[in-house]
């Protein structure tokens, strides 16, 4: 099963060496749809800053904002400045060549003349500033803007193809892809229509965070863990993605997408995809991304009957959260009073194939929950015969976030002459280990699409069969509307049903 060779890094073999090595992409510039908003001033100008302090980013890299409001190239420079000061030590000198190559087209999306205005902009830069024609367009806009920029995109002659001379053509689309199957088939039908999907990087930074990463390293670096890693030996698996905050300022995106659009239908199913994938036959985008639409494709579906019984969804009511007194989801401003939006969920996913048979994955997610953390935790299967007494399970447990690290949980004598026996845990902390802090996610996503390497961006058929998989979740509890909201306290860790749909299979859900 494995090859005693490895395959060398040679240029014949460019993703391979491209992931192993330091990289540098090629001249280009990025066009940020909605750069005056909320995730670009949060994410993607200090992720860019950042590339350029660890001078990840190629020469004359530019960045051309378009938005709506009035404003001059300098008055871009000041709010990047402004969105810098508060992060950066830099000198002054590198973020004044930094600001240089910062430019802004005023325009409205659905405007012809907007586009021949970037397309003319592009042009000068690539004169100016040796571009190249190499260009990212990122869509950091309301989801409902997508359809539009992208048509707009393909009219103006924007897009090139990989086979064209002049420059090749890469658009990021943030999430969410789409609101269910169905307006995820249409916008990725429009999104063909323009690019091909080798152009496509549909972002979900949880691919970025270097944890997630591990967990292929963990699984296809070590050849102990794929003996135990299948039905014969794992109990069951938990999927943890507990918050503590609200949902702040966010309610008009918050309450049209809920828990399951917000948190299950991408960032945990990357999650339980990379946990439960077959070995890839590459490190390379399609290779990894095959055996991760395999394992939605072997997912079992959701029917009425088995979401009223293997999911539970929940709403946070006033609470406690690090000793302050915060409001319910219903209280936060510009929700609707009597809310049917969820906040948490705990489903148990069955993977059918025949390394998971009969292994429930438990995947559950909310807000104002006791505290921010991220684990995937494998439980093994108790010894067949006690000899030493009662143990208390292994269980192998991958931090995500925070503290990020692996433990690993065992029996130990308790040292004496009694024959006792006690858990013991084998701990690794990546800051201990490496003592280097993890890159942001988007840091290391958007030197990936500038390198055009797609390996942790969700494909299209990825992004399908997710919402197939949980469509019928979503479908059932809208037709249902729910009759007990808020049904949890915020600083708890959600609605009793949840904890009883474990109970009933006499098992119980970690305290991280
Ligand atoms: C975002 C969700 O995609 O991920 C937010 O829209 C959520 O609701 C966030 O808070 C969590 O990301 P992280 O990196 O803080 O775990």
């Amino acid at each position: 099963m494995t090859q005693a060779t490895p395959t060398p890094l040679t240029d014949a073999n460019p993703l391979r060496v491209g992931l192993r090595m330091e990289r540098s992409p090629q001249p280009c510039a990025m066009v940020i749809f909605g750069v005056t908003g909320d995730l670009a001033h949060r994410k993607l100008v200090p992720a860019l800053w950042a590339l350029n302090e660890a001078q990840q980013l190629p020469p004359g890299f530019s960045i051309v904002g378009i938005g709506r409001r009035p404003m001059s190239d300098d008055d871009l420079r000041q709010q990047v400045r402004a969105v810098l000061a508060e992060e950066s030590r830099a000198d002054t000198a590198m973020l004044d060549a930094f600001l240089e190559g910062v430019f802004y087209v005023r325009g409205t999306f659905e405007d012809q003349t907007t586009y021949q205005r970037l397309a003319a902009r592009l042009e000068q830069i690539d004169h100016d500033r040796g571009t190249g024609g190499n260009r990212v367009f990122y869509l950091a806009t309301p989801p409902s803007e997508f359809p539009t920029i992208i048509e707009q995109l393909g009219a103006a002659r924007l897009v090139r193809h990989h086979d064209e001379e002049g420059g090749w053509t890469r658009v990021v689309i943030e999430k969410p892809f789409g609101r269910d199957l169905r307006s995820a088939r249409e916008l990725n039908r429009i999104v063909h229509r323009v690019f091909d999907e080798s152009q496509v990087y549909r972002i979900d930074h949880y691919l970025g965070k270097e944890t997630v990463q591990n967990i292929l390293h963990f699984r296809f670096a070590n050849a102990i863990w794929e003996p135990i890693w299948n039905r014969r030996y794992v109990d069951h698996v938990q999927i943890t993605v507990a918050e503590d905050i609200g949902i702040g300022t966010r309610a008009g995106y918050y309450e049209e997408a809920g828990v399951v659009r917000d948190m299950l239908a991408n960032h945990m199913l990357q999650l339980l995809t990379l946990t439960a994938m077959e070995p890839p036959i590459a490190f390379d985008a399609n290779a990894v991304r095959d055996e991760k639409v395999k394992v939605l494709r072997g997912a079992r579906p959701f029917d009425r009957e088995r979401v009223l019984r293997e999911a539970v969804r929940g709403q946070y009511g006033p609470g406690w959260i690090g000793g302050e007194r915060v409001p319910g989801y219903r209280q936060e401003p510009n929700v609707a009073p009597d809310s049917p939006t969820p906040t948490y969920v705990a489903a148990t996913f069955w993977i059918d194939t025949w390394r998971w048979e009969g292994v429930p994955f438990y995947l559950r997610s909310g807000k104002r929950l006791p505290k921010r953390v991220t684990e995937i935790a494998i439980q093994f299967k108790p010894v067949p015969k006690l000899l030493f007494g009662p143990t208390t399970p292994n269980v192998l447990a991958f931090r995500i976030q925070p503290d990020e690290g692996i433990t690993l949980q065992f029996e130990a004598k308790i040292p004496g002459p009694a024959v006792r026996q006690r858990s013991v845990t084998m701990d690794f902390r990546y800051g201990t280990a490496f003592a280097v802090a993890p890159a942001d996610a988007y840091q290391r996503l958007l030197l990936d699409v500038m390198l055009g390497d797609g390996t942790l961006f969700a494909r299209s058929d990825e992004i399908e069969a997710a919402w197939a998989l949980v469509g019928p979740l979503l479908e059932t509890w809208e037709a249902l509307p729910p009759s007990d909201f808020p049904n949890y306290a915020a600083g708890t860790w959600g609605p009793d049903a949840a904890d009883q749909m474990l109970e009933t299979t006499g098992r119980r859900w970690r305290r991280p």
